[in-house]
């Protein structure tokens, strides 16, 4: 499906409360059609790091807040290990509407496609040149092709400092989504994962102070 993208919605604006307000009335792509409410992003305008998700859950669906739900969670304790105090942090995500399927009672999340990614750029474009952090850490693919605008394999990236696109460009650490942990049963597969995030998040931290 062809997508409009967001940049008619998007203000001329330095003020993160009016993006978000205006984002509320987002129709660059069908993604709001079936979602609650846009999810836009928590944190602190002035933060040096900054955390790119993938799209809201079920849960920042419901209370339009991200990184609320079991992910959210993950990554909370993930910050915690690394030593970064969330409230120094910007939080968003690459796409602000829930994407999903509904399966009888359930909302079964659905990934964002690159068409969803491109459309909704422009707000997360708008979000950096106003916060001007010097890191952007990607959780997961496709904040990494938001931000990088191209396939990210988190695998054969992760963890390294890749260097800034221009010379007020921010570094950007891609790293694997915290969600893949909820996935992992074997509690070993989970700590190794677990100490893999830490690391890449320690990095990030080290290379934005
Ligand atoms: N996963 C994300 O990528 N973002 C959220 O806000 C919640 C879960
Ligand atoms: Fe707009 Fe992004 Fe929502 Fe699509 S997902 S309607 S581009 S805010």
């Amino acid at each position: 499906m062809q997508h409009k993208g967001a940049e008619a919605w998007v203000p001329a604006t330095r003020s993160l409360t009016k993006l978000a307000e205006a984002a509320e009335e987002c129709r660059g792509c069908e993604l709001w059609e079936d979602a609650t409410q846009v999810v836009f992003s928590r944190g602190r305008a002035a933060a040096r790091l900054v955390l790119v998700g993938e799209q809201p859950g079920d849960q920042e669906d419901r209370t339009g807040e991200p990184f609320v739900g079991p992910a959210g969670n993950v990554l909370a304790d993930a910050l915690e290990a690394a030593a970064i105090d969330p409230a120094t942090t910007y939080l968003t995500n690459a796409v602000k509407h829930f994407r999903h399927t509904v399966r009888g009672k359930r909302r079964i999340h659905e990934k964002p496609a690159v068409g969803h990614i491109t459309a909704c750029h422009p707000w997360l474009e708008a979000e950096l040149s106003v916060v001007r952090p010097h890191v952007v850490v990607c959780l997961g693919a496709t904040a990494g092709r938001s931000v990088l605008g191209r396939t990210v394999r988190i695998g054969a990236e992760r963890g390294k400092l890749i260097e800034p696109a221009g010379p007020d460009e921010p570094q950007v650490v891609v790293t694997t989504h915290p969600s893949a942990l909820l996935r992992l049963r074997d509690r070993s597969e989970w700590g190794e994962a677990f100490d893999e995030l830490v690391s890449d998040l320690k990095v990030a931290a080290a290379a934005a102070d």
